[in-house]
């Protein structure tokens, strides 16, 4: 039966098929926004609070306020914690690569890199369900891997140290693989050769997480069906980790949170017309149908914020008025939401029995 709330049904309809999760800042939400939380999510992601510049900043210089919060709000109503990142090219701290002014050595940097995995994955043992390990180490052109400073600082075997070191301080965690556009090509196959090389390295790594930033009209569903397979056919559970539809047209494909672009006018600033509302309502349906015909690989489907006034889209890659997610900024349910909400009751009339007739057949309904 899907979830009822006041006779509603809420996003935790789809909690029998998958979790469903929401990227929130910390425990900082006002009463609507966490009573909207707490209604439709069994998880959630930390925004940035887990990021190693807000929990490491300088060498053994923790600061674990913000992200304990989190965790204590989100376990206090019983949601589920996604740790989100261990490591990652982006909001990283200097600090790791130098040395005196220098560039730091392989030996230094593996070192500190093992440091801050030990530290933070020990923190949060017992209290995170899951990691993103690694995100984003897959270069978007020619090259196999990202030339990020961990990539030339350690070399390839990084990703596999990272791994081992995640899973010695918190034994029980979930270990993903995180990345943006690994659903298509080329980096669909960058990534299996990343599960592969991983796996002959000896690291253990659970899952991939497809980050999920869409954009309305060109969603790669295909890709998107086949990376699911490929990913599970290497013996990983799959999770939609950052879902989100943009609406206003941008250059860029993917989220590397590296660039920017020209602003332009801001199109939709006083709310979306009906027509597209409406296509992002049949987009986002067409995605959670897609999610739940393999449900039996997904393992979590987690939303880049909770409502249209929390989504990063209004600020990368330049600054606009986004309408990406299925709650608008005055928290009010949008027909994106009713039109994924309509996919579960489906869901629960395929899954009921017939109801018994004698001869087996289902009774007709009156
Ligand atoms: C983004 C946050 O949403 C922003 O607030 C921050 O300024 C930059 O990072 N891929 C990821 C996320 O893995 O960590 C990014 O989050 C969005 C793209």
């Amino acid at each position: 039966m899907p979830a009822v709330i006041l006779g509603k049904p809420t996003m935790k309809a789809f909690l029998n098929s998958f979790a469903i999760g929401a990227a929130i800042p910390g425990a900082e939400l006002n009463e609507a926004e966490r009573r909207l939380l707490f209604a439709n999510f069994n998880t959630v992601t930390p925004e940035n609070c887990m990021k190693p510049a807000s929990l490491h900043p300088a060498e053994g210089r923790f600061d674990f306020a913000k992200a304990d919060a989190l965790v204590e709000m989100a376990h206090a109503n019983g949601l589920t914690v996604n740790g989100h990142a261990l490591l990652w090219h982006n909001r990283c701290p200097d600090w790791f690569f130098t040395d005196d002014g220098q560039q730091a050595g392989r030996e230094l940097v593996l070192q500190r890199m093992r440091a801050h995995i030990a530290a933070v994955a020990g923190h949060f043992a017992g209290k995170v369900q899951s990691w993103d390990v690694v995100n984003e180490a897959i270069d978007d052109k020619d090259e196999y891997l990202r030339k990020s400073k961990w990539l030339t600082s350690i070399g390839e075997d990084f990703i596999a140290e990272a791994f081992i070191a995640a899973q010695k301080a918190d034994p029980k965690a979930e270990l993903y693989y995180n990345d943006y556009k690994i659903e298509q090509q080329p980096k669909r196959d960058k990534a299996l050769r990343l599960i592969r090389d991983l796996k002959q390295r000896g690291a253990p790594i659970h899952g991939i997480g497809i980050q999920g930033h869409w954009k309305l009209n060109q969603i790669p569903f295909k890709d998107i069906e086949n990376a699911i397979l490929a990913f599970h056919s290497e013996g990983m559970q799959v999770a939609i980790t950052e879902l989100d539809i943009d609406i206003v047209r941008r250059k860029t494909d993917g989220a590397e949170v590296g660039v920017s672009e020209q602003a332009s006018a801001d199109l939709y600033a006083k709310g979306l017309p009906d027509d597209v509302q409406q296509r992002l309502a049949d987009q986002y349906a067409q995605l959670f149908a897609l999610f739940l015909k393999h449900q039996d690989k997904i393992t979590r489907v987690t939303f880049w914020g909770l409502h249209d006034g929390r989504s990063w889209l209004n600020y990368w890659p330049f600054k606009r008025t986004n309408h990406a997610l299925l709650w608008d900024r005055a928290l009010q349910a949008k027909p994106a939401l009713l039109a994924v909400l309509a996919l579960t009751r489906e869901e629960t009339d395929k899954n009921a029995k017939p109801p018994a007739g004698g001869d087996g057949k289902p009774v007709p309904q009156l």
